[in-house]
């Protein structure tokens, strides 16, 4: 064999098996392993959590509210979750199923997820006196100069989203290890390495049957019926 005859032999080898392995990662990164129905993460079995407070007994929010908002919204997003999980899984199983149409379905699962787990710590948090305590109120007032500097620009920080849609997130921020009133525009807005404390709704199904359009007047509501007791359990848990 001549040198030429060599070399080209070699290059073609070279070639064949760059082209075996780009095929391999591309097979990997396109595989088409169906998704077991059966398997957790595609089960879509959530199931709502039970309101932890008798809905009847808070201080300027109604019954009607607060149970339509849990049934409505609330479940409405626990259904659309084990809905999503359930077509992700169907979608796994289809080789020909458009990426577009997958990314919409990754986008609705991380959406309905944001949803049901900002609820279940807005409700969560309910059903208390309002009155600061703990080891959070102590840090609050440490970060924010005072108890007062924290609720100030919590409110505020509510306020910016009236009229439109969000949550107001007092969050502890694990990378940074401080503690900060975060502004999600939306269920997917979270900061990153933020673990929530207070989930405040801001949508206006979460006060506009009681307040129409005067939310600072909801802002109010909400925080007079915090749990502390229950804000203090999560920051000590996210803290630990
Ligand atoms: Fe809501």
């Amino acid at each position: 064999m001549s040198d030429f005859t060599r070399r080209q032999a070699i290059g073609t080898a070279a070639l064949s098996a760059t082209g075996a392995a780009l095929a391999a990662t591309h097979g990997s990164a396109a595989a088409q392993v169906p998704a077991s129905a059966a398997a957790a993460a595609f089960a879509g079995k959530h199931a709502p959590k039970p309101l932890p407070f008798n809905p009847a007994k808070l201080t300027g929010l109604s019954e009607k509210l607060i149970t339509s908002h849990w049934e409505n919204n609330y479940q409405g997003s626990v259904r659309g979750l084990n809905t999503i999980e359930t077509r992700l899984a169907a979608a796994m199983a289809d080789p020909e199923f458009p990426p577009v149409a997958y990314s919409g379905l990754k986008r609705e699962e991380l959406h309905r997820t944001g949803s049901v787990v900002l609820h279940e710590l807005y409700f969560g948090a309910l059903g208390g006196s309002g009155n600061p305590g703990g080891s959070i109120a102590e840090a609050l007032g440490n970060w924010f100069g005072s108890h007062d500097a924290w609720a100030a620009e919590f409110r505020r920080t509510a306020m910016s989203l009236a009229g439109g849609s969000g949550w107001c997130v007092l969050t502890w921020n694990a990378h940074t290890r401080s503690l900060h009133n975060y502004w999600a525009w939306d269920h997917m807005h979270g900061a990153v390495t933020g673990t929530p404390l207070i989930a405040l709704d801001m949508y206006e199904h979460a006060y506009h049957m009681d307040y129409g359009t005067a939310a600072a007047r909801y802002v109010d509501a909400f925080m007079a019926n915090l749990d502390w007791a229950v804000v203090d359990a999560r920051y000590r848990a996210a803290i630990a």
